[in-house]
């Protein structure tokens, strides 16, 4: 049975990866370092897969601590890296956490994987290195923009070490560009945990339906675009995670046409935020409070992938729309209160 490290493994995408690793045969071993996840999510995925993954509590920041784990599991088949903070507005407020945290660990990660051999690696990066495209649908020739946050700039800078590290070594790579992860598992059994106030859309959507949040504060419906809103592909989170396990498998498998690859992982469709208002109001049958306030700093107009490359050389597409991610996103949120 081929052996996958999932570093950030408790995390919102990372349990769903780990579940998606599990469903096709693989032995998970998870690292986390419980900073924004809880130790539950690792019930929730046993009792999902009834496989307990093996888990170990970790920072990667640690550097002898990350040698120790690899003195343990060196007999890994591939790693996939989720481990990161992530938070766009934290990172302008503390840049030096977020190029610790996510630039540290990462070398200290690659470190231990050519002391060890462990030649496949999957890294979690996001559409955000694109900025503001300058068309759209944006496939992964698009040019990289200056990063509008530290968030952003860490992942520019990680897909570059990773990069540099498969052109000297034997490791081989695929970076999956994000576009925006929304919903849960079917079965309402691990999702989305944010830590205090959402500041994604969705969550925010689910709090307020909930009645936990007053309000949604839709931000701007004055830009160019048809009703206003700024527009987003929202990728449901169960595709994200299998589009992973097509990754690490093409690296185990050696049909990896280059040693380091990147692939836009997203649905192709773009949803302004008053559409996934209306759509979660048309599937759940709540009425959402919502109003139209300024516009939020950073925010790009339009995104959206191109998915040509990730369909034709991942062998993966989206099986899951834009309902079907808002259906689960409150079915968790349901779950989790107790509604
Ligand atoms: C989506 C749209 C907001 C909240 C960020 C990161 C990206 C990834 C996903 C980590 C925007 C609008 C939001 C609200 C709103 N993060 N919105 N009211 O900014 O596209 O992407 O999160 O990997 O890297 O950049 O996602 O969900 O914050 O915003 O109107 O209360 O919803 O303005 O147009 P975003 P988001």
């Amino acid at each position: 049975m081929k052996k996958v490290l999932v570093t950030g493994g408790l995390g919102y995408i990372g349990s769903h990866t780990v579940v998606a690793l599990q469903n096709a045969g693989y032995e998970v071993v998870i690292i986390d370092n419980l900073s924004n996840t809880s130790i539950d999510v690792l019930e929730g995925i046993t009792e999902i897969t009834k496989t307990p993954p093996v888990f170990e509590r970790l920072d990667l920041r640690i550097k002898s601590d990350v040698a120790a784990f690899f003195q343990k599991h060196n007999t890994l088949d591939g790693v996939i890296h989720f481990a990161a903070s992530k938070a766009v507005g934290e990172s302008v407020e503390k840049p030096l956490l977020y190029y610790e945290n996510n630039i540290n660990s990462l070398v200290y990660l690659l470190q231990e994987c050519k002391a060890h051999n462990i030649s496949n690696f999957i890294f979690s990066s996001s559409c955000t290195v694109y900025g503001e495209p300058d068309s759209l649908p944006i496939n992964e020739e698009a040019p990289i923009k200056d990063a509008t946050s530290p968030y952003g700039n860490t992942k520019q800078i990680s897909e570059e070490i990773i990069r540099d590290v498969c052109h000297v070594s034997a490791l081989k790579a695929i970076a999956l560009r994000y576009f925006n992860p929304v919903g849960a598992h079917k079965t309402a059994l691990i999702g989305e945990l944010p830590v205090g106030v959402p500041q994604n859309l969705v969550p925010f959507i689910t709090q307020t339906a909930a009645g936990i949040r007053k309000e949604l504060s839709v931000f701007g419906a004055d830009y160019n675009t048809p009703d206003g809103s700024c527009i987003r592909d929202y990728i449901h989170v169960v595709d994200l995670a299998e589009a992973h396990v097509k990754a690490v498998e093409k690296l185990i498998r050696a049909e990896n046409t280059a040693k380091f690859s990147v692939f836009n992982v997203g649905t192709g469709q773009g949803n302004s935020v008053l559409e996934v208002v209306h759509a979660f109001e048309e599937v759940t049958g709540e009425k959402l409070n919502h109003t139209i306030v300024d516009r939020r700093p950073g925010d790009v107009v339009a995104v959206y992938a191109d998915t040509k490359k990730a369909n034709e050389e991942l062998g993966w597409k989206a099986a899951r729309d834009l309902k079907d991610a808002l259906a689960s996103a409150w079915a968790w949120e349901k779950k989790v209160r107790g509604l």
